[in-house]
């Protein structure tokens, strides 16, 4: 992360908000389920998957949470009434998991059971550290009994080689991310050239034990591991998934798809876009400097 990322990111919030509203447009699909669900419309109109993601973490009451799950709830119906291709992803700290894991539990349980009922899929996402041990728990509890949920497992952490072999016997759903919290060394790789290396020993690891796999990177070098461990094992298109962030790349993500390759892409949208885009430059200052290079590219 260098000084420049650090600066771009501290100057961001004091740039007007509707300034901060047209470089959001792209990355953020507007603040309503009914302007999401057009994103969506058009990106399978060209060829392209989609999971929806309300913004808004961290919460304060779980009233809030409730708030969250009726949202989802409707996001949910929506799909299913317009029948566009697309899931949804979760956060569990959104569902009050630092609040009352239980309740947590019950809410995630709600929306699978009714993304189960709709035909879907609901991915949760991993989010920093603090999270990781409950967020695999409470993965392995709604396992238990629905098939339709999936989770992210995070490169860049120390520990992901030994969760990923612990939940080998469920054959899991993964989406594969390097990670984008800031985390301690001692628990996390900081040398992008490990990051790199570790997920795609991870990525093979996980085809080769049978587990479907969302390859979310924008990085064409771990496209490429991607493509080879792929081609290595002989997969099918239906084995695995390309996902990229909606505005990232997309002319990379238009060369994976003209492949063959299927693309999910990932869609954030809701009220809390400022708030969550500040707080999350704020967190890490490089994805600042991403920002920036495609304000001026
Ligand atoms: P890398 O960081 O090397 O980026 C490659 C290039 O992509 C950059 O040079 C830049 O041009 C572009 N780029 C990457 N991220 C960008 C951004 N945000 N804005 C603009 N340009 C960007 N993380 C996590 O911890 N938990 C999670 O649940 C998820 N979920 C998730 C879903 C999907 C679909 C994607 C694509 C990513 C995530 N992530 C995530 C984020 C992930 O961990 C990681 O931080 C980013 O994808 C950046 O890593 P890359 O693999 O893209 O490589």
């Amino acid at each position: 992360m260098t000084l420049v990322d650090r600066v771009i990111a501290g100057t961001l919030p004091l740039v007007p908000k509707p300034i901060v509203r047209r470089v959001a447009n792209r990355y953020i699909a507007g603040e309503t389920t009914d302007e999401a669900l057009q994103v969506v419309a058009g990106l399978n109109a060209r060829g392209f998957r989609a999971t929806l993601d309300i913004l808004g973490e961290h919460i304060h009451s779980l009233d809030q949470s409730r708030r969250a799950i009726d949202g989802y709830l409707n996001v949910l119906e929506e799909i299913a009434r317009r029948k566009v291709n697309s899931t949804i992803s979760i956060k569990l700290t959104q569902l009050g998991l630092k609040l009352d894991a239980g309740a947590c539990l019950e809410m995630a349980r709600q929306l699978v059971r009714r993304a189960s009922e709709l035909n879907n899929f609901v991915r949760i996402d991993m989010e920093d550290s603090s999270c990781t041990t409950d967020t695999l728990r409470i993965y392995r509890q709604l396992r238990s009994d629905f098939s339709n949920v999936g989770v992210v497992v995070q490169a860049y952490l120390r520990r992901t080689m030994d969760d990923v072999s612990s939940l080998e016997d469920l054959k899991p759903n993964y989406r594969l991310c390097k990670g984008v919290y800031v985390e301690p060394r001692a628990i996390s790789y900081r040398d992008m050239r490990v990051i790199n290396r570790n997920y795609a020993m991870l990525l093979e690891k996980l085809l080769r034990n049978g587990s479907y796999v969302g390859i979310a990177t924008h990085d064409e070098l771990m496209v490429w591991e991607a493509m080879r461990i792929i081609r290595e094992l002989g997969l099918p298109a239906s084995a695995y998934e390309f996902q990229m962030l909606l505005g990232v790349e997309e002319e990379l993500r238009d060369i994976i798809r003209a492949g063959g390759h299927n693309v999910r892409i990932y869609i954030p949208f809701g009220r809390d876009w400022y708030a969550y885009s500040v707080r999350r430059l704020r967190e890490n200052p490089r994805l600042a400097g991403y920002v920036f290079k495609a304000i001026f590219k």
